[in-house]
């Protein structure tokens, strides 16, 4: 890792007003959560498909098959890790002031991060698609799928969101004021590629903010906004980042 860019990246930080980060399924991965797209990823072993929400609703048990495997096998057990940590220390000192993420793990909050907009939802809730009753995830009997709503019998969903599904009004709000609003973004883990969460950064770089990338590749970002491209995988540049704004 670039020394001179991480002091650089610190001393930006450090001095900010309104720092948020904006996540993506990349500061997941070393919490043992494969990321959606790239090796190994999710969409090469799923059809994306199956989480379409027209799909869903008229194949019901072959997108929970999927939901099953990939949600709640994965994020069952998985642990916040030292880039999640990091981020909740940078809110405690007053650094960061939220977080918009993409992911739908719930490892922000694990790892004590207060202010994080989920802008796909989360996958610790369900909600009955007919009534609208919420049921915890201990609720779901996963074998004996598709679950249905114990008061009306109605299809249960996750309450992530599905393509072709509207992004959670207050969450889509609460990011493009808080993009609005910052002079520093920490670009954590994300291709870039899905809108209109990855346009949350590009609000923030219209509005004269500084972008800090931490990435495994590039991504869409890099070589279009972002300011100071600390390659590397997301805890080993967090941890640093964290020693050279802190020294601890
Ligand atoms: N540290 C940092 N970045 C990493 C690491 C790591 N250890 N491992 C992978 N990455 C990066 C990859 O280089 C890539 O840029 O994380 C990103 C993972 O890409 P995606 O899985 O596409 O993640 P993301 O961009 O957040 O996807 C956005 O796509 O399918 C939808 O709703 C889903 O929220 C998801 C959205
Ligand atoms: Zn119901």
């Amino acid at each position: 890792m670039d020394e001179i860019l991480i002091h650089k990246a610190a001393d930006v930080l450090r001095r900010s007003r309104y720092a948020i980060a904006f996540t993506g399924a990349g500061i997941s991965v070393e919490s043992g959560i494969p990321p959606f797209r790239g090796e190994n990823g999710i969409w090469s072993k799923y059809d994306p498909a199956t989480l379409e929400l027209d799909f869903f609703h008229r194949n019901p048990l072959e997108s929970w098959k999927v939901i099953k495997e990939l949600f709640y096998m994965y994020f069952g057990n998985a642990e916040p890790n030292t880039a999640h940590i990091a981020l909740s220390r940078f809110e405690q000192k007053g650094l960061i002031k939220s977080i918009i993420t993409q992911n739908i793990d719930d490892l922000h909050q694990k790892a004590g991060s207060r202010t994080v907009y989920e802008f796909h939802g989360n996958s610790k809730k369900l909600v009955c698609t007919k009534c609208g009753a919420d049921y915890p995830p201990v609720y779901i009997d996963f074998d004996h799928l598709p679950p249905l709503c114990g008061a009306c019998s109605g299809l249960i969903k996750p309450d992530f969101i599905f393509f072709g599904e509207n992004i959670p009004f207050d969450a889509y709000q609460n990011s493009v004021e808080a993009a609005k609003k910052a002079d520093v973004v920490i670009v954590i883990g994300s291709t870039g590629e899905v809108m209109p969460a990855a346009q949350m950064p590009f609000i923030a770089k219209q509005n004269g903010a500084s972008i800090i990338e931490v990435n495994t590749e590039t991504s869409k970002f890099t070589h279009s906004i972002t300011d100071f491209y600390l390659e590397g995988k997301a805890t080993e540049v967090m941890k640093q980042l964290y020693f050279a704004v802190y020294g601890e």
